[in-house]
């Protein structure tokens, strides 16, 4: 899997390639297209197509239905804010990398009970940050976390030291790339 993982949100379809050409200019080889607007689906199949050699997975995958189009568009990999147990099955069933965000000992145990062990860490800064996944890390030392939410270079390399930390996820790895395309 790759280090940063850019949530992308894409509100018309117009604005895909730029968004995905800066990425790849910033070397940034994925993007987490989130199922937040209506041509969610229709940018995976697009990204998937034209940028062939970017990871381009799924995020803010909440249900059953989002999850089969995300897949059906090609997206490799499915991101949830929370962990559900039908779009776990889907991903499983079909080896398909899954990870739902879990923030509880509760929520990480649903997800290894599905042979889950990379999960997403969100909102990380409401949740505890990096005190939360060292607290985390004790008891489930097989765990490996992608803290999202309110990460910034203000606190990324802390995260990233962090030998549990598989990847850092957020929406200003486009910000970032938006602005160095535009320099
Ligand atoms: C997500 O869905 O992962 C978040 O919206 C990303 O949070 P951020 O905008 O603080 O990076």
């Amino acid at each position: 899997m790759q280090k940063f993982i850019p949530v992308v949100v894409i509100k018309e379809m117009s604005e895909t390639d730029k968004i995905l050409t800066a990425l790849k200019k910033s070397n940034i080889m994925c993007a987490e297209i989130t199922f937040r607007t209506a041509c969610a689906a229709e940018a995976i199949e697009y990204a998937s197509k034209n940028y062939p050699d970017m990871e381009i997975g799924a995020g803010t995958v909440i249900n059953a239905e989002q999850c089969e189009a995300a897949l059906a568009a090609g997206a490799t990999f499915i991101v949830s804010p929370g962990f559900s147990p039908s779009v776990a099955k889907i991903c499983v069933d079909r080896n398909i990398p899954y990870y739902p965000g879990c923030v509880t000992p509760t929520e990480i145990m649903a997800a290894l009970e599905y042979g889950i062990t990379t999960v997403k860490f969100f909102p990380a800064n409401v949740y505890g940050g990096l005190k939360a996944l060292k607290a985390l890390s004790a008891p489930f030392p097989q765990v490996k976390f992608i803290p999202t939410g309110g990460v910034d270079r203000s606190n990324i390399d802390e995260f990233l030291a962090f030998d549990k930390v598989a990847a850092i996820g957020g929406s200003f790895f486009v910000k970032e790339a938006l602005e160095k395309l535009a320099e």
